[in-house]
């Protein structure tokens, strides 16, 4: 991003020189996907932040369209749709500070996300090619699912031209942590006010590799409440996504609260890089983004898997450090160890995928 050479920290007036060191960064977001279920309202509620001055859109389809419509909006983003033709990537992509994915099919009824690898790791992967090639410094923030397979997909993509930095590769895990809170708070009806629970959830993003820490929630659960409603609590977060899958019948998958998680941590991520310090947020990431903290991680899980979803505080670099787990309890240790299989092959699965040409 292109930003003023206010330093708020020189300042006396603290505040209001960080401020205006925010509100004078130019920072251009793009989103690849954007006339989807998600992309649209992710596109929306990138558009209304004043944050964004630059908005790309771009998809197979209709891009036009919805750039034309968010364009009258009142707020700075200048936004601008493509589709394929005459570059229209590399037009989209030019001079991007964050790129958010979420281009691909979603699951019906009865389908693993693993189910999607078929048609999404190609999609992923040529748009990575696109990224690499166009904007390689850019953050880019992957929500095409599987998760944890399409992560390591961009990355190798970045790997075989020479430009990986795993600080600014992202797997979107915030909607796990969006339905950890909402679902703590039906329990305890107590906190159904509360204006924010945080969960940590981590892991990765499919099942049970989805891993609620519950004994470090901001909120503990009701005294009475016993091991059953934890393991019932712990299951609904690994399978919130099947919940809304099965309500959609066919038609999808989580669109609007994925545009609402998903705009959260694009917004974080715009924050760190337009100055603002200490800012933490869940992510699934390379875990030499941070060698010293991703060796922690490693120990913790008892398991050299190179992609692992925890906290992760970000700066205008990217990753600055990767959180520790934790204290863990013993059922939270066995969910983990659960978990590590499944993440291994998705990973592995990625980190293999070579593009043949259709
Ligand atoms: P959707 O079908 O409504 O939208 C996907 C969009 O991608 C479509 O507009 C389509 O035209 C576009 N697209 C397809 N191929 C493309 C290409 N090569 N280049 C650019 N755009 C392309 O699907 P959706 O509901 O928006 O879901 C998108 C993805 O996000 C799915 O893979 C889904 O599983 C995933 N998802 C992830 C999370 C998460 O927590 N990370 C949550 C919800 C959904
Ligand atoms: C979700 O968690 O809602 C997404 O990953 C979409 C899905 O397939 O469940």
């Amino acid at each position: 991003p292109i930003s003023t050479s206010i330093n708020p920290s020189q300042s006396p007036h603290h505040l209001f020189s960080s401020f205006l060191l925010l509100n004078l960064t130019m920072v251009k977001a793009v989103v690849l996907g954007a006339a989807g279920g998600i992309g649209q309202p992710l596109a929306l509620l990138l558009k209304t932040n004043p944050l964004v001055t630059e908005l790309g859109l771009y998809d197979i389809v209709n891009t036009p369209g919805v750039a034309a419509d968010l364009s009258h909006i009142a707020t700075p983003a200048k936004v601008e749709g493509y589709l394929p033709p005459d570059d229209g990537l590399a037009k989209t992509l030019k001079g991007a500070d964050v790129v958010i994915i979420p281009a691909g099919v979603p699951r019906k009824p009865g389908m693993t996300r693993d189910d999607l690898f078929k048609i999404n790791a190609g999609i992923v992967h040529d748009l990575a090619v696109g990224i690499a090639a166009t904007a390689p410094e850019a953050f880019v923030l992957v929500i095409s699912n599987p998760v944890n397979s399409t992560v390591p997909i961009v990355a190798e993509v970045f790997k075989r031209r020479g430009k990986f930095n795993p600080k600014r590769l992202f797997g979107v895990t915030t909607l796990d942590v969006v339905r950890a809170s909402t679902f703590v708070a039906e329990v305890n009806s107590d906190l159904s006010k509360s204006p924010e629970i945080v969960v940590p959830v981590v892991g990765g993003h499919s099942g049970v590799t989805i891993v609620p820490l519950l004994s470090q929630s901001s909120h503990p659960l009701p005294a009475s409440s016993g091991t059953e409603t934890l393991q019932a609590l712990t299951k609904r977060i690994q399978f919130g996504g099947d919940e809304v899958v099965k309500a959609k019948d066919g038609t999808g998958s989580a669109t609007l609260s994925m545009a609402y998680a998903g705009a959260e941590f694009a917004i974080k991520v715009i924050k760190a890089l337009a100055g603002e310090k200490g800012l933490v947020a869940p992510s699934y990431v390379h875990l030499d983004a941070d060698k010293e903290g991703g060796a922690v991680v490693k120990k913790e899980i008892g398991k050299e898997l190179d992609y692992f979803s925890t906290n992760v505080q970000i700066g205008p670099n990217g990753v600055e450090k990767i959180l520790p787990l934790g204290n863990l309890t013993d059922y939270e240790k066995q969910l983990i160890a659960a978990a590590v299989p499944e993440l291994t092959a998705s990973i592995e699965k990625g980190a293999a995928f070579q593009r043949t040409p259709t």
